[in-house]
This record gives structure tokens, C-alpha cells and sequence, in this order.
């Protein structure tokens, strides 16, 4: 089953205005912000994982811990954004619902709600599942987990929390770099299908843009980081039963120990996040897929090994997937530390966020000869079910039974 991923249920949209290309005001360039972390491992034992769907990935011990790592930005007019990377899968509005609510009960209504608060992830596949509301989610976890759920919750409030605490003054600092050697395109075939004009004007076949926010104190020092680069979380393949933070935890991790000391891991104050991008078809397994049977390419357009979907496996640059982990993270770590040290474009002006709900079920489109279509609920296609080179397909025959089941389940 395709990563769960290319669902988006909810939309949200944060934009940090910088002044001179946007809004001039007479904020010079003084920001308040504070950033916290806070462990959201959950259960590690007989909880399937989220990510794959497949049956049977159950956690089975911890390889890398997960956290919760958020920023609170807040400008001269007290207004104020929180970006919160939790290194899961995937957010979940239930997630965000339950944050929002404990929030709520701790700073009253105003200061953090739906509209300023957004939860990302970093989109590692080696976390329990069942922290969802929806069934497509749930079908592998066998029904929603409480103890997943609620781990998540409680850590993701203590780093809000935490960054609450933490906010004084001082400045932001943007760049931007290009890292070529962490990421390729899974579906290089469809990716060709692209008109030649609209390809001609990239280099890469994915976006290897790095961004990156380094934020100081008054005084110039360090106190946190946060960079978005498109890559997948499957660098630890679909034969982990560890759970653990992936690539971009690894590159957190060893970011943080630089300023906070080798031993102490998750305990912050310096928080390095991060951020996931445009991840879309971007695998951190570069080494390309190949037949399990044979060791050879597989069909180039198919991605299959004689007919068979499950031999054609995609590999990472390490002798085994914890060495992938490793080095895909070790490259994003190698670059947010060049860029960090580079950082040096002021980020003035005011802050801005938008937030909306889009029912993508019902939505007029303007088509090019002026006629008005409308979209209409949504299907899974064949190729969902295939999967990808990272991971293959669920058996696609249990999962009718398991939906009859929580039907069931859910009406009763
Ligand atoms: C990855 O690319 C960086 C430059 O972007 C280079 O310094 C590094 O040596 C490359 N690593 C490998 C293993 O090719
Ligand atoms: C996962 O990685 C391990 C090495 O760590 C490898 O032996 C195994 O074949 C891989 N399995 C899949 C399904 O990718
Ligand atoms: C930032 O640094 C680059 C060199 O890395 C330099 O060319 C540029 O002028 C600097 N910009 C500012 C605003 O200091």
C-alpha cells in the first residue's frame, strides 16, 4: 500500500513574511521565540507500525526514540505561530484536536488554537500506529490505540510547553543549499511522463532544495534550527520491527548533541528540527531498486522482477538499513551544519499564517475553456495497492475482510 502520506485530509499553510520583499513594517528584525522537545516514543512492543501497512510489523524494541520538537515564533505585535515536527508518519487531526484541547486548558482559548498551532512529521515509518481517526489508517493496527495516542499527545503538549517557557528575544537568519547525494526519484518512469518543456527546467528529477532558519538570541548565540529537505522516512526498511526516528531523527539527534552534549539526547535546550518538504517520490534509498531473486535492475517502468511486485526492493548507500539511516542522516546533519554556519539573511517583518479546511470531496475547478467541473470523493487507485520500491503492497485480499470487519466494528 502506497505510503499513507499522499492523503491530505486537512490543509495548512504557514507563511513568515519577510519584509522587503513582503509587508514592510518597522519590525527590524526582533522576534520572540522559544523552542522545546518532548519524547513521544510510545508503546514498543506488539503495536504494527505506521507507515507500510503491512501486517505483522509489529514494534518490537526501540532503535532511536521518537520526539516532539516545537518552535513558538511570536512578532513585535504578540502574535504568534507554533511549528511542532513529530517524528511519526504522520499528523492526525485527532492529534491535533487533543493538543489543542490540553493547550486550551492551559493558556485559555486565545493563545493557541486550530489556526496558529501546526503539527508536521517527519514521515519516518518506524513508529506504532492506531493514533488515527480514520479507518484507512487503522485497518493494519487493528482499530485506533489509545496508548499510541495518547503518548503522542502528552509529549507533543510537554515540547509546546516547554517552548512557552522558553521564548525571549532574538533574531532569525535564512539560507538556502542544495544537497544532491540523500535523495532519488522512486517512480523515475513516471517522472518522464512529464512534458519534456516543464522538465528542462530542473536539473534533478526531484527538489534537493535545503532552506534552513537558524535562530539566534540577542547576543548572537545559537539556540535552535529548523530546515525542511524532501526525503522519505524509509531508510529503515519493512522488515524493522525497531521503532525509530529515521534519517531526519538521526540528523536531529546528532545536531543537538553538537550544542547540548553527547549524552544528552531529547533533554534539548538547543532543538535542531528537521522539517520534511516535498517529499512526494524523493526515497532516501539511492542505491536504486533491484530484484531480491536475481540482484538485477528491475522492469524499468513496472518496477518488478518477472511479473512480481514484492521481489523489486529498493536499497539504501549502507551495507544494512541502519547503516542508511546513518548515512542519509549524517549527509542532512553535514549540510544543515555548513548552512547553519552560512546563515546570514535577516528575516524582518511581521508574522503571517493562514489555515483552512478543504473538502476535496466537492470543490469547483475553473477549467481552461472557462467550464466549471467538480471534484467528487476519492478512490484508490491500482498502483496504491501495488505500493512502491520502498515498500511493497498490503495482500490486498485480507484488506476487503479487515474493512467488513471495522465496519462492523464502528456501527456496533
Ligand atoms: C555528498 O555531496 C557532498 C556535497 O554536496 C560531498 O561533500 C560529499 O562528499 C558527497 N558524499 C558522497 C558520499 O558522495
Ligand atoms: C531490509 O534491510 C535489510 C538489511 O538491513 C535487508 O537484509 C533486507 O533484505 C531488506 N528488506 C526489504 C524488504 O527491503
Ligand atoms: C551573506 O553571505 C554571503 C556569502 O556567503 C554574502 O555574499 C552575502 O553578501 C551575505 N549577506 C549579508 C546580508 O550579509
Amino acid at each position: 500500500m502506497k505510503s499513507f502520506f499522499i492523503f491530505i485530509l486537512t490543509c495548512w499553510l504557514l507563511f513568515i513574511s519577510v519584509s522587503g520583499k513582503y509587508l514592510p513594517t518597522e519590525n527590524d528584525g526582533e522576534f520572540q521565540f522559544g523552542f522545546g522537545i518532548g519524547d513521544i516514543t510510545g508503546p514498543a512492543a506488539e503495536i504494527n507500525m505506521m507507515g507500510y501497512a503491512k501486517l505483522g510489523q509489529d514494534t518490537n524494541g526501540i532503535h532511536l526514540r521518537l520526539y516532539s520538537r516545537a518552535v513558538i515564533i511570536a512578532d513585535q505585535s504578540g502574535k504568534r505561530v507554533v511549528y511542532v515536527n513529530v517524528d511519526l508518519c504522520g499528523s492526525a487531526q485527532i492529534l491535533k484536536i487533543l493538543v489543542i484541547e490540553e493547550l486550551q486548558k492551559i493558556y485559555g482559548n486565545d493563545v493557541y488554537t486550530h489556526e496558529n498551532v501546526m503539527i508536521s512529521s517527519t514521515h519516518t515509518h518506524a513508529g506504532p500506529g492506531g493514533y488515527f481517526q480514520y479507518l484507512l489508517y487503522i485497518v493494519t493496527t487493528e482499530g485506533y490505540i489509545k496508548e499510541s495516542t495518547y503518548a503522542i499527545v502528552s509529549g507533543v503538549v510537554k515540547s509546546i510547553r516547554d517552548a512557552h517557557d522558553n521564548l525571549e528575544p532574538g533574531h532569525m537568519y535564512y539560507t538556502q543549499g542544495t544537497l544532491r547525494n540523500a535523495s532519488a526519484n522512486r517512480s523515475p518512469a513516471s517522472y518522464l511522463q512529464n512534458p519534456e518543456e516543464e522538465r528542462a527546467q530542473y536539473e534533478d528529477n526531484t527538489d534537493k532544495t535545503f532552506h534552513l532558519l537558524k535562530f539566534t538570541d540577542l547576543n548572537g548565540k545559537p539556540v535552535g534550527m529548523v530546515n525542511w529537505f524532501a526525503v522519505h522516512g524509509v531508510s529503515m526498511n519493512n522488515s524493522n520491527k525497531l521503532i525509530s526516528s529515521d534519517n531526519k531523527g538521526y540528523a536531529s539527534i546528532t545536531f543537538e548533541q553538537d550544542f547540548n552534549g553527547y549524552s544528552n539526547v531529547g533533554k534539548g535546550p538547543f532543538v535542531g528540527i528537521f522539517g520534511q518538504a516535498n517529499e512526494g517520490d524523493s526515497t532516501p534509498n539511492i542505491m536504486g531498486a533491484r530484484c531480491l531473486d536475481t540482484g538485477k535492475p528491475c522492469d524499468f517502468v513496472e518496477s518488478t522482477c518477472n511479473g512480481k511486485n514484492e521481489l523489486c526492493v529498493a536499497f539504501g548507500p549502507g551495507k544494512d538499513m541502519f547503516e542508511s539511516t546513518k548515512i542519509i542522516g549524517e549527509r542532512q546533519y553535514v549540510k544543515a551544519k555548513e548552512l547553519f554556519e552560512k546563515a546570514n539573511e535577516t528575516i524582518k517583518g511581521d508574522l503571517h499564517f493562514v489555515y483552512q479546511n478543504i473538502d476535496m470531496a466537492n470543490r469547483e475547478v475553473t477549467l481552461e475553456d472557462g467550464s466549471v467541473v467538480k471534484t467528487c470523493p476519492a478512490a484508490l487507485g491500482y498502483s496504491f495497492a501495488a505500493g512502491t520500491t520502498d515498500g511493497e503492497g498490503a495482500k490486498i485480499v485480507s484488506i476487503p475482510m479487515k474493512i467488513k470487519f471495522f465496519n462492523k466494528l464502528i456501527i456496533e
